[in-house]
């Protein structure tokens, strides 16, 4: 018998096309729509992105008016749905409570469409979803971290656009420009990245013509994972055991010795380098220099370079972003959460992308169980 050609972890398999974005490991290149993530980091806010992951054109200054107004118009936090954020337990972990807020956004939206048969929805409805959830992600996060700190919700300003409202809803205060900007880069380079495990997940789900909150649901059970996207949580998790940078030599003997995963490193599709770490970096780079924090670009640095020269493996977006949105001011623990916010805009443009020429997505598996057997005393009816 041939032995089966089984690809664990899906390694290597194109399951099919996508217009979304294109993530070239040869050319350490990550286009959205065809444009460099990096160029759009640098001159588009985070809002003229999400457009441009669902419409596959950047918005003109109409549509990206029209596209803010509607945000602004979801952005405040549902009193329903932070009664259901105060049912989840305060030391639950932030990303089930985004989940179950978001659960119940769907639960209300869908509410009366009656038949599964009606919850796919059309492309026009998917859209308004999209940008519902993408409006109302910011107000669910910021919530979340001020729960846990025993703060009031802070009310949506509306002469604030996307990056610089969140930032005022999570800290209760007008951020500065440069942090501004770092975050808003951050909201971009976390946007989109093809067929990762979470938005795999969400095509999966769509893919037997559910609704596209279950999908996003399923998708945020996939990104809380510390090999996806709760690593930006562990890095920092890291930086706080390490402490400063003198002690990264003995850290790192120790925990390679251990057989640790090093958490911020490492890519499945990108082995010399993830294309997005160095936009993030430079931000990072703004932020010390902003908040005077020399010692945390030593500890960066000194754990880098001594990782990368023993192992051979690189940083991932999460590794510069973590001790990012640390210098921000957002607890470790909502590090995930801000990913969700992100992320929300590619998974929900997979969404529509996979509806609109869908397969479902069945995959075989070869078994290797015991051999057929039977219940004994079992005697089949006549
Ligand atoms: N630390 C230590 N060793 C590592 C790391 C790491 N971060 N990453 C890979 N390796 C080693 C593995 O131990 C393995 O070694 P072995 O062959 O001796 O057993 C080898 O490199 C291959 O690693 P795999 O985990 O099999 O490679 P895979 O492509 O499946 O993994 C992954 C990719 C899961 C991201 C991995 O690099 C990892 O676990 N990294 C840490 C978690 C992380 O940072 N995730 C974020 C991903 S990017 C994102 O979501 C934005």
């Amino acid at each position: 018998m041939t032995e089966p050609d089984i690809k664990k972890g899906l390694a290597g398999v194109v399951v099919d096309y996508t217009a979304v974005s294109k993530v070239n490991p040869e050319t350490n290149s990550l286009l959205y729509r065809g444009y460099p993530v990096q160029e759009l980091a640098a001159t588009q806010p985070f809002e003229a992105v999400a457009y441009l992951l669902w419409h596959g054109e950047l918005p003109t200054d109409v549509q990206l008016a029209q596209l803010r107004a509607t945000e602004r118009a979801y952005r405040h936090l549902p009193a329903d749905v932070r009664a259901a954020i105060d049912l989840v337990p305060i030391d639950a972990h932030p990303m089930d409570e985004v989940r179950t807020a978001v659960s119940l956004i769907g639960a209300r939206d869908l509410a009366g469409t009656g038949s599964v048969l009606d919850v796919s929805g059309s492309e026009e409805e998917n859209l308004a979803r999209s940008v519902r959830l993408f409006a109302m992600l910011p107000a669910i996060v910021a919530y979340g971290q001020r729960r846990r700190r025993g703060l009031q919700p802070v009310a949506p300003r509306d002469d604030l656009d996307y990056a610089a409202n969140f930032l005022w809803m999570t800290f209760d205060e007008t951020a500065d420009d440069v942090v501004v900007d770092a975050f808003n880069r951050s909201m971009i380079l976390y946007a989109e990245h093809s067929f990762n495990a979470s938005t795999f997940t969400a095509r999966v789900v769509t893919s037997t013509l559910s609704d596209l909150y279950s999908a996003v649901v399923a998708a945020i059970g996939a990104l809380k994972g510390p090999l996806h996207g709760g690593a930006n949580e562990a890095v920092l998790h890291i930086f706080d055991e390490i402490g400063t940078a003198e002690n990264v030599g003995p850290w790192l003997d120790q925990a390679l010795a251990e057989k640790r995963k090093i958490m911020g490193f490492g890519h499945r599709v990108y082995k010399r380098g993830d294309s997005r770490v160095p936009t993030m970096k430079a931000a990072l780079d703004t932020l010390v220099e902003h908040y005077d924090r020399p010692d945390v670009a030593a500890l960066y640095d000194t754990l880098e370079s001594e990782f990368v020269s023993r192992k051979g493996i690189y940083p991932n977006l999460d590794y510069p972003s973590g001790p990012a949105y640390n210098l921000i001011g957002f607890d470790t623990l909502t590090f995930t959460p801000l990913f969700v916010a992100a992320r929300v805009t590619g998974w929900t443009a997979h969404i529509m992308e996979q509806l609109a020429s869908n397969a479902l997505i069945r995959p075989l598996s070869e078994y290797n169980g015991p051999d057929e057997r039977h219940i004994e005393g079992y005697v089949p009816d006549a």
